[in-house]
């Protein structure tokens, strides 16, 4: 079965409609194997890191043409939405733009939906697509935004049909408190909230002095990166410290199970994380951190493609 490319029109909900919208478009098991026969699992793609720099290349430039940021309530906000929007719409997601107010400022939630799945089993995968006012946002959180980009457009490319249904999120006002993502959570139903089975954060996956954290919450959600990681050769740390600190927060208070990878920010890495890691000890992993220099060049290209790769590898591993 395959899915039209064809625009599909994206409903904009009223701004004071904040409710989730289900998009249950057919209970089809297309592609599913026969009733007695071992399922096998697809295997995760590769992620092009080409790719998702492709994505922050843009983001920096509609910073670039906004005054030099893409922060909640600015038109380089707006600007990042349509950008990631338009990916989506033309490779087959049903979007849905969520209008929020903060600060006396509109902000906005995109929301992805890949056509088919258990509606009952819920994947979701966000990212803050707001930077602070002070810069560009290029690794927080482009990088997030990016990756999460990439790895819905290569659902699409693959025709992948899990058994979950999968639902991709970029959040508005991050920086102002994960002002979106609340929003998101306090308008679902508590049956709608129930139906979704796990919710994975990326927010700063770039950082150009790296680590390798793994958020410490949901066992089979950490467990999943960390098979991802071994599987590379690469030692992670676990995140304990990020509990209340993005987008994932919201949903473990709602009782979701949560997870996510992240690679740093105004922390100093130490002398044993530099053996492990490369890279610098004494220094931040993120120097550029809420910084005018958070631009392209404040990227780790290998922090990007592993992290990338380890997302794809979790979404496919997770929903299927
Ligand atoms: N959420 C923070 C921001 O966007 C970044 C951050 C700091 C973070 N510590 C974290 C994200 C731990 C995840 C986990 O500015
Ligand atoms: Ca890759
Ligand atoms: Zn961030």
């Amino acid at each position: 079965m395959k899915f039209s490319v064809s625009g599909r029109a994206a409903a904009v909900c009223a701004a004071s409609t904040l409710s989730a919208v289900m998009l249950l478009t057919n209970g089809s098991t297309a592609g599913a194997a026969p009733a007695g026969a071992p399922s096998t699992a697809a295997a995760a793609p590769d992620i092009s890191v080409a790719n998702v720099k492709a994505h922050l290349a843009q983001l920096q430039s509609i910073a670039t043409a906004n005054g030099g940021n893409r922060a909640h309530g600015s038109t380089g906000y707006k600007a990042s939405l349509d950008y990631v929007k338009a990916k989506l719409d033309a490779a087959g997601f049903t979007t849905t733009v969520q209008q929020f107010t903060s600060s006396g400022r509109t902000g906005y939630n995109l929301v992805a939906d890949w056509p088919g799945g258990d509606a009952n089993r819920v994947l979701m995968v966000g990212s803050h697509l707001d930077s602070v006012s002070a810069g560009p946002g290029i690794n927080d959180n482009g990088s997030g935004s990016a990756a999460i980009l990439e790895t819905a457009l290569a659902v699409s490319r693959a025709g992948y049909q899990p058994a979950k249904h999968l639902r991709f999120a970029w959040w508005g006002a991050e920086e102002l408190g994960m002002v979106g993502s609340r929003s998101y959570v306090n308008g679902l139903s508590s049956a709608n909230r129930s139906k979704i089975s796990g919710y994975l954060n990326f927010d700063m996956i770039g950082s150009p002095n790296p680590g390798y954290f793994v958020y410490d919450d949901d066992p089979t959600i950490q467990n999943t990166f960390q098979d991802y990681f071994t599987g590379l050769g690469v030692s992670t740390e676990p995140e304990t410290e990020g509990d209340g600190r993005s987008d994932h927060a919201p949903f473990k208070n709602a009782g979701v199970p949560v997870g996510g990878l992240f690679s740093g920010a105004d922390y100093i890495k130490t002398t044993a994380q530099a053996t492990k890691w490369g890279g610098t000890s004494g220094r931040a992993f993120d120097a550029c951190y809420h910084s005018s220099c958070d631009k392209t060049t404040n990227i780790s290209d290998t922090a990007l493609d592993r992290n990338g790769d380890a997302i794809a590898y979790a979404v496919w591993k997770l929903s299927a």
